[in-house]
């Protein structure tokens, strides 16, 4: 199996053809395509959308993506798009990790949805889901036409064979699917974990940086699209659909994974979050978590955006005469965190990688009490390195409302309040 190879920059017109000259030379749909090849179109925004937003991209494939039988409803497992079945708790919340799977199960079959607010339908909110597979997906393929897929893989090497490309990722590394875009994901290693933001909104993008400047943050030249790779397979095959937040199956007799050539700016991509520039205080006071943004999805409102993927890299707190950790807050915004390796600096135990939590809107949340102890007295005169770790955040407009499958889960903390109980009144008003 040989090593994919990737074109560098996100959102860039890229061009990529796995025979020689299989691309059309002036124009999107000639007469005739090279090779006897089919041209479609894949658009992932309006039409008359501004350049800057506009993604669309051809592909030149060995048959139209159209050639399916009528696709009928199957059992969506453990995956919905259904977040008002229950009322929410405004509770702190969070969960273990995800067991891997007793029975043989692949992407798809693992797929778990924790949280999520707004509707494939309009267009607008998001799905957190976890997945845990421990097989390949074969002689089948999957798309999401409810939404873009953010993959953050958490155990074991994954490799996604796309429409458009080959991408293998492996934890620390994140995947981006572009909705309606064909996919399965094979495995590498004996099982696969991770975490999915499915974006029913506009696209994911990079942020402005404003007075950061002209570089840091997630930079563009590290993000790889794969180039074009096909399989002329006619075989019995599936693809799965997810639609209006249910999955349905359709027969095929050949593969779909089979564009020989493309070129556009709509492509799956990945990018290692350990080349992500953090920026931060210099002075004092611990800055807000935008400053790490890596990608977010903008909302209708100037400035707010409907979700934003934020990461907590390795990273030196320098800050003097302050508190390092992150403060004592409630924010409008919600928050579904995830640690991928390592530990995170804010919380002492509880948090392991694969596992997650929920801070919904306006609940109040911080450091554990002996996280709270520790940064108080620590020597801020000196830098603090923090090594070994990832956590990341999706953080929405909305509130997450979280699922049965997640408020039943035996992987849920019951007495995940209990960190902040020991929290020990300072308070004394005879010494300021
Ligand atoms: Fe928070």
């Amino acid at each position: 199996m040989n090593s994919p190879a990737y074109q560098s920059g996100f959102g860039n017109q890229f061009a990529s053809e796995a025979l020689p000259g299989a691309l059309p030379v002036g124009r999107n749909s000639p007469q005739t395509c090279p090779y006897g090849l089919y041209a479609e179109q894949l658009s992932g925004t309006a039409f008359t959308a501004p350049r800057a937003d506009n993604r669309r991209s051809w592909l030149y494939r060995i048959r139209p993506s159209a050639m399916h039988q009528p696709f009928e409803r199957m059992p969506d497992g453990r995956i919905t798009s259904d977040f008002g079945a229950l009322p929410t708790p405004p509770n702190q919340l969070r969960w273990n990790p995800l067991p891997l799977p007793d029975a043989p199960a692949d992407f798809v079959e693992g797929i778990v949805t924790m949280a999520g607010n707004g509707d494939p339908h309009v267009q607008t909110g998001a799905a957190v889901h976890l997945y845990a597979c421990n097989r390949s997906m074969t002689r089948r393929s999957f798309y999401n036409a409810d939404g873009e897929l953010l993959i953050v893989p958490q155990l074991g090497r994954h490799r996604f064979v796309t429409e458009m490309g080959v991408i293998e990722a492996e934890p620390q590394e994140i995947v981006l699917i572009p909705r309606g875009v064909r996919f399965r994901l094979e495995l590498l290693d004996e099982a696969a974990r991770g975490y999915i933001c499915e974006n029913f909104g506009a696209n994911f993008r990079l942020p402005d940086l404003g007075p950061i400047g002209s570089n840091g943050l997630a930079n563009p030249r590290d993000f790889l699209t794969p180039v074009a790779a096909y399989e002329d397979l006619e075989e019995e095959h599936e693809l799965v659909a997810k639609f209006m937040g249910h999955l349905w199956s359709a027969r095929m007799d050949h593969s779909p994974l089979d564009v020989v050539a493309w070129h556009g700016n709509y492509a799956p991509c990945k990018y290692d979050l350990r080349r992500f520039n953090a920026i931060g205080s210099i002075s004092y006071d611990h800055p807000d978590p935008s400053i790490f943004l890596v990608l977010h999805s903008a909302s209708d409102t100037p400035g707010v955006s409907s979700i934003d993927f934020v990461i907590f890299p390795p990273r030196i707190l320098a800050m003097q005469d302050s508190f390092r950790p992150p403060w004592f807050h409630r924010n409008i915004a919600s928050e579904f965190m995830g640690l991928i390796h390592g530990a995170y600096d804010a919380k002492a135990e509880g948090f392991v990688p694969g596992g997650a939590s929920l801070h919904n809107s306006m609940s109040g949340h911080g450091p554990d009490a002996e996280t709270f102890e520790k940064a108080s007295a620590a020597d801020t005169s000196q830098p603090h390195y923090i090594t070994d770790t990832m956590a990341f955040m999706f953080e929405t407009r909305c509130v997450l409302r979280p699922t049965r499958e997640a408020l039943a889960s035996p992987e849920l903390q019951a007495d995940y309040y209990q960190c902040w109980q020991g929290l020990r009144k300072h308070f004394h008003p005879e010494q300021p």
